[in-house]
């Protein structure tokens, strides 16, 4: 049976959101149209998530760019990630190693550090694209640790993990759908 969150990379899927390339220095941004309604005001589209299609498949080109920067001399396994605030900017990260093999960095994290230092707490979504230097068409889902990080400031409902190859196939699936039943914020709340 198809899976109605795999996606098919090949774009068309008409969405709630517009996407624009902004005028920033450094970074590209993305601007929202619409973000100003917040949450509650976005309308949900079954199988991606918090975004449309074309924003998925954007996003995707973007974790493909930083995978680039990929520094995995150990694993020689690449990794590039592409977080999508809700004011529409767009935060990269690759996956970091280290000879110690300990401090190495998911691509994930570095995405999520980035962000929230320069201020971000509000996400929607993130897309992940991961493989060797021969890559067979595999998928890399986000490791536990990484999961936790997302759920530190992300809803599980709907924040959006967008998880795809390097031809660009990929398929969605929320957090919570992820990190069922996690441990967050609201347990260490005194009753
Ligand atoms: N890695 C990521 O960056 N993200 C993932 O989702 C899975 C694993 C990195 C960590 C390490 O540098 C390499 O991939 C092999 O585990």
């Amino acid at each position: 049976a198809a899976d109605p969150y795999r996606g098919t990379g090949s774009g068309g899927q008409s969405g709630s959101f517009v996407y624009e390339t902004g005028g920033g220095s450094g970074e590209e941004i993305l601007t929202v149209l619409g973000a100003h309604e917040g949450f509650a005001g976005m309308k949900r589209e079954k199988g991606f998530g918090m975004v449309d299609g074309e924003t998925a498949e954007k996003l995707i080109k973007k974790a493909m760019e930083a995978r680039e920067k990929a520094y995995a001399p150990y694993s020689r396994f690449y990794v590039g990630a592409a977080l999508l605030t809700e004011a529409g900017q767009v935060y990269t990260g690759c996956n970091i190693e280290n000879a110690a093999y300990g401090p190495s960095n998911c691509a994930e994290r570095t995405a999520f550090f980035k962000a929230v230092s320069e201020g971000e707490r509000s996400f929607l979504a993130i897309a992940i694209v991961g493989a060797g230097e021969e890559s067979s068409g595999q998928y890399a889902a986000p490791c536990g640790v990484c999961r936790q990080v997302m759920a530190e400031f992300c809803r599980p409902e709907d924040f959006t993990v967008i998880i795809a190859n390097t031809a660009g196939e990929y398929y969605v699936r929320t957090l919570g759908e992820l990190l069922p039943d996690g441990f967050g914020a609201a347990n260490l709340q005194k009753t």
